[in-house]
């Protein structure tokens, strides 16, 4: 890790274009339920998802080229979806099958869709290029998949705070100790030592705290209150759309040669609303105690508790960023903002290339 100050140019803030060549989530498969259109708004624009009579999900513009009704308003007809205001019927793929009155069905009537893939619990979508996503692999979290067989307990949040914002926060674990302190920080935690990896794919912050005593969170499932623990925490940034948070905890009370190394991962499933407001879906998978539902729900509560502190602090400071009326106020960035900076430089880079 360097310890020279970072310059805070060129930084993705909220007035950043949208990335959109990239999966997102757009929902949890169980939002989805057969006959009922679902709607969300995703970067920027309404979109409606609902099931084909096969369970396979679609996902158009929640936008009734007619008359701009909505779609997700109307009904769902087999694979098709008729519009709640006048009647014209579209099937999964878009295109414009009936108008009830006339005997065409032009194209110009044709609704936009994206491409979705569901991998139980989350629907992904690709708000960009169709080609592209065709090309392009969901990003790879395996562990937080019904069929993985890690135990899973998953929420969402609906964040009024820029996306780029919640991104940040989920590298920055120095933030712990301070934010936290009343869930899962502990005071050893801003101190301890953490190194930062960057690649082309990837920015990576390990935090290691060790000896270290742990929250309730881990320590209660565990049966470890009160004792001395290793708790190492990686945050990767891996898309616009993901970050992952891996946890391993380590009893070191244990002879050596038989300590287990106990993992927990959040997929923190970033999804912009709009400029100011993000769909912050979130998956816990764990690899211990897996058949305890009390067990699961306890750590999604605690896990949300805490999330909701993050959530105070980014709409706080997407607030004063709105409010303030001070234009010459700058961020000033510390030396343990490097992953945050290079994060958000790549926001902007990965912005940019889909302008140009
Ligand atoms: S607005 Fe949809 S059919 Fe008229
Ligand atoms: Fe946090």
């Amino acid at each position: 890790m360097t310890n020279s100050p970072v310059t805070n140019d060129g930084l993705a803030d909220e007035e950043t274009p949208f990335i959109r060549n990239a999966w997102y989530v757009a929902c949890f498969s169980r939002d989805v339920v057969q006959g009922t259109p679902f709607m969300r708004r995703i970067l920027g624009e309404d979109v409606v998802l609902y099931r084909k009579a096969d369970g396979t999900i679609v996902a158009m513009k929640d936008r009734c080229p007619h008359r701009s009704f909505p779609l997700s308003s109307s009904k769902i007809d087999g694979d098709d979806i008729v519009c709640g205001y006048h009647g014209i019927r579209f099937g999964f793929d878009g295109v414009c099958k009936l108008v009830p009155t006339q005997a065409s069905a032009p194209r110009a009537l044709n609704v936009r869709t994206f491409v979705v893939r569901e991998t139980s619990p989350v629907v992904w979508i690709w708000m960009g290029d169709t080609e592209t996503a065709h090309r392009t692999e969901l990003p790879a979290a395996p562990w937080m998949l019904d069929d993985f067989g890690w135990a899973t307990a998953y929420d969402y949040l609906r964040v009024n705070a820029s996306y780029v914002f919640l991104h940040e926060n989920l590298v920055d674990l120095s933030h712990l100790t301070f934010l936290h302190a009343n869930t899962f920080g502990t005071p050893d935690y801003a101190t301890a030592p953490f190194e930062t990896e960057i690649t082309d794919e990837t920015i990576v912050v390990r935090r290691t705290v060790q000896p270290t005593r742990l929250p309730p969170i881990y320590a209660n499932p565990l049966g470890m209150q009160n004792v001395d623990a290793a708790r190492i925490v990686t945050s990767t940034f891996v898309t616009p759309g993901l970050s992952i948070s891996a946890v391993v905890l380590r009893n070191l009370e244990q002879p050596v040669e038989s300590r287990v190394d106990h993992h927990i991962r959040t997929a923190q499933l970033v999804t912009p609303c709009d400029q100011r407001t993000v769909h912050y879906h979130f998956v816990v998978a764990r690899d211990f105690v897996i058949g305890d539902p009390g067990v699961s729900n306890f750590i999604l509560q605690s896990v949300k508790a805490a999330f909701v502190e993050d959530v105070f602090a980014l709409e706080s400071i997407t607030r004063i960023r709105r409010d303030d009326p001070d234009i010459h106020f700058k961020e000033k960035s510390i030396a343990s903002d490097r992953a945050g900076v290079m994060l958000r430089r790549r926001l902007l880079a990965l912005a940019g290339q889909e302008a140009s």
